[in-house]
């Protein structure tokens, strides 16, 4: 162990770049969100005032409307691309893209704050970060649920953070492919392209970005305008759980005023969220909101409601068998989709990979509603992981091998806070 935390330790060291910490080099090489917001929870396990600089790093992007980016350009790097030339939004305080990421910020600071050793540092962190993340959600509900469903709209799969997930398919499949300018991908100079989206994803992920960047990002616009648009269960997952802890904030740090407005979005987003359970297979699924379909594809994000604490004990009892079924089915868990499905492909990003911080997050969420044995048997298996394999981006379920961005930030961190 004191090894595997000896490497985690170096990682992020490796990866700082003062004050911010990029997930890999060469392949990711500058600050992205909800990355940062998970590395924060390393950081607070080796340096308290390291943690909270992570995340103010962070928020020194977020843009006039409350948008918080889902990669911040702090430095230029020619290891990257699509990069801030690319985007074209550096008007904004400092080069960044247009859209957002999961909003992980307010769980880490809730964790930070309660974990805390220097009690004043947190204190007065929580209370300057409090606001900035207050406008972000704000900006959720107004920017991307502007007709008030309680749930929010993702824009475009790199705001997912599950890029490829086969839950996008159908949706992306019918964005149409645009006169782009040629363009050459890095991350296949980084990474086998088995492991990687393919082509015609990349045309459609930058078809949205120029269609985007030609009405300047105006968030007001751009909801009604993209011809992608889903209710992704991993951002209304993290959101839902994040306006919990942003709640809890609210009250500790004497802002009560905000309580009302913050109910308001939870108990609205708890009645939506049952729309998208899917009772025959136990598990829930994205939507298509363009198409007002649910999305066939079964894959991990459907167990992220438990991270949330939105599904109901009976939801989650059907969950957990789910996830059982599984996980009997694969060596290492958790498969980022269904082992048992056709499009199920154990090597290539968000398609069948192991992700230490999705199994993170259902481990949290198995814990609290009382299914400590599989959480614990989640736990172990992530362990053995790591330990055999190394802290690399992601994991081949069937055989263990790594794969992806190598001395991985994000990975490390977890081994930091939760495996430790
Ligand atoms: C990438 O470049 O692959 C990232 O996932 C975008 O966020």
């Amino acid at each position: 162990l004191k090894d595997l935390l000896e490497i985690s330790k170096q990682i992020l060291t490796e990866n700082d770049r003062g004050g911010y910490t990029i997930p890999a080099k060469g392949l990711y090489p500058y600050q992205w969100n909800w990355d940062s917001a998970l590395v924060a929870l390393g950081w607070a396990t080796l340096n308290e005032g390291r943690a909270w600089e992570e995340l103010e790093k962070l928020f020194s992007a977020q843009w006039e409307d409350g948008l918080v980016p889902h990669i911040v350009f702090h430095q230029p790097s020619p290891t990257y691309f699509p990069g801030p030339e690319i985007w074209g939004s550096v008007q904004q305080p400092m080069g960044s893209t247009g859209i957002t990421q999961p909003p992980v910020a307010a769980i880490t600071v809730r964790n930070l704050y309660e974990t805390a050793v220097n009690k004043d540092l947190a204190l007065q962190k929580a209370k300057e970060l409090f606001p900035m993340i207050l406008a972000w959600h704000r900006w959720f509900q107004s920017a991307r649920d502007p007709e008030g469903t309680g749930l929010v709209a993702t824009l475009h799969p790199w705001e997912s953070g599950m890029d490829n997930s086969p839950a996008w398919d159908d949706a992306l499949h019918n964005v149409p492919v645009d006169q782009i300018p040629p363009y050459v991908r890095q991350d296949l100079g980084h990474v086998d392209s088995a492991m990687r989206p393919k082509k015609d994803e990349y045309d459609r992920y930058l078809t949205l970005l120029y269609r985007f960047r030609a009405v300047n990002y105006d968030c007001k616009q751009l909801y009604f305008l993209s011809p992608f648009r889903v209710t992704d269960l991993c951002t209304n997952s993290v959101l839902y759980r994040a306006n919990l802890d942003l709640r809890w904030l609210a009250v500790e740090l004497g802002q009560g005023e905000n309580v009302k407005e913050i109910d308001g979005w939870i108990e609205k987003a708890r009645d939506a969220f049952d729309t998208l359970y899917d009772a025959e297979e136990g598990l829930y699924k994205c939507k298509d909101q363009l198409t007002g379909k649910l999305v066939a594809a079964k894959t991990s994000a459907g167990f992220l409601p438990l991270f949330a604490r939105v599904a109901s004990a009976s939801q989650a009892a059907d969950l957990a068998r789910t996830l059982e079924r599984w996980l009997n089915r694969v060596k290492h868990s958790i498969p980022s989709c269904d082992p048992e499905a056709p499009n199920f492909e154990p090597l290539r990003y968000w398609r069948g990979p192991v992700w230490a911080i999705i199994n993170w997050m259902i481990t949290d969420g198995l814990r609290a509603y009382g299914f400590e044995d599989l959480a614990c048997r989640i736990e172990a298996d992530t362990y053995e992981l790591l330990l055999s394999h190394g802290i690399s981006e992601y994991y081949n379920p069937v055989t263990g091998a790594p794969a992806g961005g190598k001395l991985f930030s994000w990975t490390a961190a977890m081994c930091l806070a939760w495996l430790s």
